[in-house]
């Protein structure tokens, strides 16, 4: 079956985006979720809209408290089946063995192979039978994100629709909605966390940061991804 990307209008809605994607994907498409703002924004708009839109997190292990907070809260409020994804044993046991549990630290080469174990090993299997998936990703988040479409062919897998609804929202349109909304967020996001990732690789930014400056601090903004995102 061919996917062929839909023509966005430069004034389509987040539903709209979903909906858009959702039809040209022809087959399931999952949801993506980290609970962040954005994540919970997105499954907000797809409980509203009806939309055939499952959701799928990926456990890294290595995940803050407050992460598994407003899983539970989502769960609870939408009532909705999440698919929790885990790395392989036999490969986290083999990384601590060999490397330590710090090993991100040491250099981008261990950054990456720890996030390609925890985060993109998985996420292969998550994406496994999907003819779509949908992101929290925004533009304004970072230069790795600016080039992004509302919806494009993810040729790193499979070739299946990657959809982001709110690439070309602000935070302050994020904020808006979700206080609007009454959605439950991240406790940390209030004590200046704009993106959690796992714990270990995320800290709080300070005013006028930008929004991932918290995120792999130690490392150049240009490499500041971990693999899900490959383009
Ligand atoms: S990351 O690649 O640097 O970790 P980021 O935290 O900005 O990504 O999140 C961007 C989007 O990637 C999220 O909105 C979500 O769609 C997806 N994502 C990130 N982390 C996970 C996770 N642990 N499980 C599922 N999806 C995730
Ligand atoms: Fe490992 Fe840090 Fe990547 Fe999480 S974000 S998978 S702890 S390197």
């Amino acid at each position: 079956m061919t996917i062929t990307v839909p023509t966005i209008p430069d004034n389509a809605t987040p539903q709209e985006i979903l909906q858009l994607g959702v039809e040209a994907a022809q087959g399931p498409v999952k949801l993506a979720c980290s609970f962040s703002m954005e994540d919970v924004v997105i499954i907000d708009m797809i409980n509203e809209t009806g939309l055939a839109v499952g959701i799928f997190a990926i456990d890294t292990g290595r995940l803050n408290e407050e992460t598994y907070e407003v899983a539970d809260a989502i769960t609870e409020r939408y009532r909705v089946g999440i698919d929790w994804y885990f790395p392989r044993n036999e490969e986290v046991e083999c990384l601590l063995q060999a490397k330590g549990p710090y090993s991100f630290r040491e250099s981008l080469e261990n950054r990456l192979e720890c996030c390609r174990v925890r985060k993109v090993e998985p996420l292969s299997r998550a994406l496994a039978g999907l003819s779509g998936w949908v992101t929290g990703m925004r533009r304004e988040q970072s230069v790795t994100r600016a080039e992004l479409s509302p919806i494009e062919l993810d040729p790193v897998n499979n070739g299946i629709l990657k959809i982001n609804p709110l690439l070309n929202w602000s935070s302050e349109q994020l904020q808006e909605y979700a206080s609007e909304h009454n959605l439950p967020v991240n406790r940390l996001h209030r004590q200046g966390y704009p993106s959690i990732g796992c714990a270990p690789c995320t800290r709080a930014v300070k005013p006028g940061e930008d929004a991932r400056a918290g995120r792999w601090w130690w490392e150049d903004p240009n490499n500041k991804e971990c693999g899900l995102h490959k383009r």
